[in-house]
């Protein structure tokens, strides 16, 4: 059997991009093949695209982009026990961006009927990351009430389930966005404030008892006035400036073990379904305009998370 896929075989612009028609992968031992419902776009999947992060001219084989994705289980490989043909599920899948996809089992968890699979595609990268990075803070389970967090880029894909999750946690958030998004900012449990010049002044208005701790998720020049508000950078992290990071002494996280990653999902996904966090708004593309899509995304154009139906 063959799928469409969208692939780029050289770094670029978005006109890189190619649908294509494969074989299905063949899920081997411990993954499973989905049949891929909706694929979110991330920040990653752009960057990794333009060639930015890589040391070459070319991949050295084709590059199907994606992570995030929600589908249904296909074909089971050897030694997958908890899932089974036709279960829904949400997760990350390498090369998401496609009609089919193999995953870890141990990277998925199922889908609640209450998400639809574009709201459940937009979960994982977002919620993950959050869950690491407050732990990172000093901000893991537990109560936290008096600590007061700033979320530097809070109507963002991250910045959403951090300011919920800190939330939950008893801390008091204040959360950057843009004039169009401090009404979603404060629904969600924060204290909105504009991003940009004088951040700073207005977040000290805002906060007369201090800030204890900052969050940077938006790599928008914010980190110098984060580590002043908090006054240390060991009090700050950012996981979108890497040179802020490296300038100022800011710690810079990526990457988890994945097996937190699954628990984390899995706390994130039931906080869902019961309704103690919500996703962002979703916006669908076929898979046709994943370059339409990703531009989106990056140039600022389109709110909330972008999600593609196969
Ligand atoms: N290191 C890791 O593990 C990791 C994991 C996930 C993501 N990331 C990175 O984190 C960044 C954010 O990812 P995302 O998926 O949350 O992106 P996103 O959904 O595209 O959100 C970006 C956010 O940045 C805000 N923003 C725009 N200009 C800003 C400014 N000047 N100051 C402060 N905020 C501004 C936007 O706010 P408005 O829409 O209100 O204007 C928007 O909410 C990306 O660089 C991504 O690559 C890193």
């Amino acid at each position: 059997m063959t799928s469409r896929v969208v692939q780029y075989r050289r770094f670029g612009g978005p006109e890189v991009l190619e649908v294509v028609e494969r074989e299905d992968p063949v899920p081997g031992e411990g993954q499973v093949l989905l049949a891929v419902r909706a694929a979110a776009v991330n920040p990653l999947d752009w960057k990794l695209r333009s060639g930015a992060m890589a040391g070459t001219d070319a991949p050295p084989e084709p590059q199907v982009p994606g992570y995030d994705v929600a589908g249904v289980v296909e074909a089971v490989g050897a030694g997958v026990t908890d899932l089974a043909v036709g279960d829904e599920v949400l997760g990350k899948a390498p090369g998401a961006y496609a009609e089919k996809a193999v995953a870890t089992a141990t990277s998925l968890v199922r889908k609640p009927a209450s998400l639809s699979f574009a709201q459940a595609a937009s979960v994982p990268v977002g919620a993950t990351t959050t869950y690491r990075v407050l732990d990172l803070l000093g901000l893991g389970e537990g109560d936290h009430t008096g600590t007061t967090l700033v979320v530097d880029g809070a109507s963002g894909a991250v910045g959403v389930y951090a300011v919920q999750l800190a939330v939950a946690r008893g801390a008091t958030v204040i959360g950057t966005a843009g004039a169009a998004h401090q009404d979603d900012v404060r629904a969600l449990g924060a204290t909105p404030v504009l991003y940009g010049d004088g951040l700073a002044d207005r977040v000290r208005a805002l906060a007369p008892q201090g800030v204890d701790l900052a969050l940077e998720t938006a790599g928008k020049g914010a980190l110098r006035d984060l580590v002043a508000l908090t006054g240390s950078p060991e009090k700050v992290i950012t996981i979108a400036d890497y040179a802020g990071a490296q300038e100022l002494g800011v710690t810079f996280s990526s990457g988890a073990d994945p097996a937190d990653e699954r628990r984390w999902l899995a706390d994130a996904t039931e906080c869902l379904a019961d309704g103690r966090f919500r996703t962002t708004a979703v916006v669908t593309y076929p898979l046709e305009e994943a370059g339409k899509a990703q531009d989106d995304n990056q140039y600022g154009r389109v709110a909330g998370k972008l999600v593609l139906v196969p």
